[in-house]
């Protein structure tokens, strides 16, 4: 039976990259039934809504999405829609795979899957500034909430993708040893869950710091990561500089009900409209979707074929040094399926 999935093109290059990933999945005989929704500038333009409900009804009765990037207007007041998305969905894991692919890095055999907590930490919002005398921004504080709940279902959730992947090894990350109640109940918590998974994978501990050192210096060592909102936010992007940066880089919003795909880039406004966007980074999002549909033969077949034409160096985006448009690399993909 046929999957229904939202659809959200998005601004910018979305559009054709989110169309050349329908396009290869649709080759590959995925069977779904895309619902093609607005959200961000082009719903502003089409509804005057950046978020509009269709789409969040969509989503709520699909339970899925992939979607392209969206141009958040800095400064026009309204908030931005991912972090909406993420907060009406209660999408509280960030899942960031890294891998090798592209030869001539500095590094190979990176395989490294970040599982980042999306709801809570230092991101929560909680600021304010302290008015000493006539100094109103005198000093400042921002809160971070780590709780016992938001901790035990981040730390189970990596521990079960570990397993279900046949991963070897989750690491837990965190800074107990200086910010004692929030990550230190982070700590407690995974250690607590750690021990009901003993012995069906490895989970050890590692100190943010020194995490982020031995990434860029033995990366290989690294499997499933575990972390708070803000340290995965950060050491996220490191591991995307591991394996090519951005371009290349899909990430996943899973809740427990919805969940929700998407290349990491932006709309890259300088090149939209030119048909030179590179879609890697939605069609390995389209993957990771699969996946998390229970269909993970066709994911691996999709990205056994997106690794192929990157390795062979032969039709790649001007992003990535090559001459190809989007169109004439999709029909490489599709060729290698
Ligand atoms: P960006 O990622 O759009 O662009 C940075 C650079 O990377 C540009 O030179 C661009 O051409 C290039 N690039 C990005 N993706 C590419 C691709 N697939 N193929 C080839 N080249 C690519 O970041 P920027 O310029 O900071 O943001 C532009 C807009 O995107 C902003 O409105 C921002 O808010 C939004 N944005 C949206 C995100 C989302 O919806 N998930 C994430 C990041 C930014």
């Amino acid at each position: 039976m046929s999957t229904p999935v939202t659809l959200i093109p998005g601004d910018g290059i979305g559009p054709s990259i989110t169309e050349a990933t329908v396009r290869l999945l649709d080759a590959a005989g995925a069977d779904i039934t895309w619902d093609s929704q607005l959200a961000g500038a082009a719903a502003v333009t089409a509804v005057g809504d950046p978020l509009p409900e269709a789409t969040l009804a969509s989503i709520r009765r699909t339970k899925l999405a992939l979607k392209g990037p969206l141009e958040t207007a800095l400064g026009k007041g309204f908030r931005s829609i991912n972090v909406a998305l993420r907060k009406t969905f209660d999408l509280f894991a960030n899942v960031r795979p890294a891998k090798s692919v592209l030869p001539g890095l500095r590094f190979d055999g990176v395989d490294i899957v970040l599982v980042r907590e999306n709801t809570e930490g230092l991101y929560i919002g909680v600021e304010n500034y302290i008015k000493v005398g006539t100094d109103e921004h005198a000093a400042a504080q921002s809160i971070a909430v780590v709780t016992r709940y938001g901790a035990e279902r981040i730390h189970r959730y990596a521990c079960e993708y570990a397993i279900r992947h046949g991963r070897r090894k989750v690491t837990m990350v965190h800074k107990a040893n200086i910010l004692k109640y929030s990550q230190g109940l982070f700590l407690e918590v995974g250690r607590q869950v750690a021990s009901e998974y003993a012995g069906r994978i490895e989970i050890e501990e590692r100190i943010v710091d020194a995490c982020a050192m031995e990434l860029v210096m033995r990366p290989e060592r690294y499997d499933v990561i575990v972390t708070t909102n803000l340290f995965g936010d950060i050491l996220s992007d490191l591991t995307s500089g591991l394996v090519g940066g951005l371009g290349v880089t899909p990430g996943s919003n899973i809740g427990n009900e919805v969940g929700i795909f998407e290349a990491v880039h932006g709309t890259a406004p300088d090149i939209a409209g030119k048909g030179v966007a590179n879609p890697t980074a939605v069609m390995l999002a389209a993957c990771q979707m699969l996946d998390y549909m229970g269909q993970d033969a066709l994911a691996q077949r999709i990205q056994t074929a997106i690794e192929t034409v990157l390795r062979e160096r032969k039709q790649l985006t001007r992003d990535l040094g090559g001459t190809a448009t989007t169109e004439q690399y999709t029909d490489a993909v599709i060729a290698r399926l």
